[in-house]
């Protein structure tokens, strides 16, 4: 079975869609993307992609910041997902990306008078973190990029760069994944997920003016619980040094989902194990996101239309 990809507006093989070198995107990243997950439900042989209406959303929110028109609606790229996932027929896990980019084979640093693109292409996507026994994690000496910068609230390639030197400051000195400050101090979020304090029984995460992306993981785990646990979540600035002393804490994203933290810059939290609510709102979390609780299957759509036999 091939891989397909969705590209210049055709289904091709995966092994066709190239861009040239002088595509304006890989030299100065001017894209922005979007990460969805189809999580495979083996009893009824169904991959359910996860609020992709909303991951489209997003991404034309990052397309207006980026000036990148795209020709399609919503629906039409919910469509093409689908369409995509499909056509692939993996029986497993798998993450699709969306990418809106600058395709103008163009030297030049802006972003007017350039043609745009979209592309699709999935791939199989198992765990990205250890969501079972918890990781560990550091205050990263780099600083998350702020809205007068890159905005982060917009999904944008080169906005990543940021992320990657924290995440491998991190993997170099021992750590599962950095934690970001703001320029001000105030945490911010992971290089690839948001994150949540247990506090007094409550939740607690940065605003959406600390520099963060609006996750939609973090959406799902604020209404979740909410409605399931009669927990709330306050939305507030967050010092570092609560970091320490929380009772609990986790990451949130669709790569992660929700990934329990038991250690940061070397300090145990709680009793270094994962805490009690960040095990109930995972187990929650993993049951939604697979299509098993039915009060959630609106956001959760079949890509199979027919379940794929082995
Ligand atoms: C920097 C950053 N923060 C947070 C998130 C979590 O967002 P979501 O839950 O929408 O995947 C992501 C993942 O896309 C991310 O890259």
């Amino acid at each position: 079975m091939l891989p397909y990809a969705f590209f210049q507006k055709k289904f091709v093989p995966l092994s066709e869609a190239k861009i040239g070198i002088m595509t304006h995107a890989l030299n100065y990243g001017t894209a922005c993307f979007e990460g969805i997950r189809g999580n495979w439900n083996s009893e009824e042989e169904q991959i359910y992609l996860f609020r992709s209406k909303d991951h489209y959303q997003r991404l034309l929110k990052s397309c207006r910041v980026l000036n990148i028109d795209i020709p399609y609606t919503i629906d039409e790229l919910c469509q093409l997902t689908v369409e995509l996932v499909e056509r692939n027929g993996y029986r497993e896990d798998v993450y699709v990306r969306p990418l809106a980019y600058k395709s103008s084979q163009a030297l030049g640093v802006r972003l007017h008078d350039l043609e745009a693109d979209f592309l699709l292409f999935v791939t199989p996507f198992g765990p990205y973190l250890d969501v079972t026994k918890g990781i560990k994690c550091c205050v990263s000496s780099w600083r998350r990029i702020d809205d007068n910068m890159i905005p982060p609230r917009a999904k944008i390639t080169g906005l990543y760069v940021n992320s990657a030197l924290a995440k491998t400051e991190a993997f170099d000195n021992g750590f599962d994944e950095a934690i970001l400050l703001t320029q001000e101090g105030h945490v911010s979020e992971g290089s690839g997920e948001n994150i949540f304090l247990v506090m007094e029984g409550r939740l607690v995460t940065p605003p959406t003016s600390d520099n963060i992306l609006v996750g939609i993981t973090r959406d799902t785990v604020i209404k979740l619980a909410h409605n399931e646990l009669g927990i709330e979540t306050i939305e507030r600035t967050i010092d570092r040094s609560e970091l320490y002393i929380a009772e609990e804490c986790f990451l949130t994203g669709t790569a992660a989902h929700v990934t329990p933290v038991i250690e940061i810059d070397h300090r145990k939290l709680g009793n270094g194990q994962v805490g009690q609510i960040t095990k109930k709102l995972q187990d929650l979390y993993f049951d939604v996101v697979r299509g098993r609780n039915e009060k959630y299957l609106h956001w959760c759509t079949p890509a199979y239309r027919k379940p794929v036999k082995a």
